[in-house]
């Protein structure tokens, strides 16, 4: 595996799937396999889970691992083309990608949505500049419109917890009083549709996901009525995606303060069959959840962030086989 944004770049799911409750059972089974093998981490933004969930997946299988924190440390990077560098960026990302290459073997790659240009953040530019200048296989550990390796997580955590063969499965905005990226709820729309579940997304009009992510999922703008007999409840905010307005990418539509109905609560999980809560965390509670709901026992978040060593152990292990 060259490249891992998408679903389809695992190969058959089922097999991902019963490769990630092997290495659950036995996490160091492949250690042999990154023998003398490095790993370079590099971080465009901040990230708790990511951070150490990958380089434990990656110590697991017995590599080397380099964590680069492109903005605490290392140069400013220039990443426009044609650009005059007059400014206080130091290094083009042209020069900075094959150097990094020129010291590992991997490389994951963290690098957020800006919200500012849809054509930029929906070709994934820094991330192909990363596949094309360095030469090595790629990964993405939430990039401007993906974040695999936890959608991968949420469904491993959902087979573990699903009570009945093709769960309903809803995935909910919520509110949030910043703009967010919309890679979380596009890999999970993505990963749900290529699984044996039933999904329903709920939330205002005008924030409807990229169709190339949602495919035929049911939307549902009736939050509650979305979330009647659901088995899972995937709470998220995103921005505008751009898709009905999109002279408002990236933007909030309307005023948080007007949408906190919108929060996932007792009220509306008292609908679901008996659902569980997840999210992708960090999450701020009284806006997206309420305290109650992430802390009752049908909160999934903790074993839901604890099988992102899972993932990315099954994903690395995937590139390491074809190295
Ligand atoms: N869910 C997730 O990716 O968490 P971090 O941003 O902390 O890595």
């Amino acid at each position: 595996m060259e490249s891992f944004l998408n679903v389809q770049d695992l190969g058959d799911l089922q097999s991902a799937l019963a490769e990630a409750r092997e290495i659950k059972q036995d996490r160091f089974k492949y250690v042999e396999m990154g023998k003398n093998k490095t790993i370079l981490l590099v971080f465009f933004n901040n990230s708790l889970r990511t951070r150490l969930s990958t380089q434990k997946a990656a110590q697991n299988l017995g590599m080397n691992v380099i964590v680069l924190d492109v903005n605490a440390g290392a140069w400013k990077l220039e990443t426009g083309h044609g650009v005059i560098m007059d400014g206080d960026k130091s290094e083009h990302i042209l020069e900075a990608i094959p150097v990094m290459a020129s010291y590992c073997d991997i490389i994951g790659i963290r690098s957020f949505a800006g919200l500012a240009d849809r054509q930029y953040d929906y070709s994934e530019t820094i991330y192909h500049q990363f596949l094309k200048y360095s030469g090595k296989p790629v990964f993405a550990m939430e990039t401007a419109t993906v974040h695999p390796l936890q959608a991968f997580a949420d469904l491993i955590t959902i087979e573990e917890y699903k009570t009945t063969p093709r769960p309903k499965v809803v995935l909910t905005w919520a509110p949030h009083p910043k703009p967010l990226p919309q890679a979380v709820p596009d890999s999970f729309a993505q990963w749900m549709n290529a699984a044996d579940v039933d999904l329903v997304i709920t939330h205002p009009a005008g924030y409807e996901l990229d169709p190339k992510f949602t495919g035929d999922a049911h939307i549902e703008y009736n939050q509650l009525k979305a979330f009647e007999d659901a088995d899972f409840i995937y709470a998220k905010n995103w921005s505008c995606p751009g898709v009905t307005y999109p002279e408002k990418y990236g933007q909030i539509l309307h005023d948080y303060h007007t949408m906190m109905d919108w929060t996932v609560s007792s009220r509306q999980m008292a609908v679901t069959n008996h659902g569980r809560f997840m999210h992708c965390l960090p999450v701020r509670r009284g806006m997206i959840v309420t305290d109650e709901v992430i802390e009752s026992p049908d909160s999934l978040v903790i074993p839901e962030a604890a099988n992102r060593e899972i993932s990315a152990t099954v994903v690395l292990r995937h590139i390491l086989a074809a190295l």
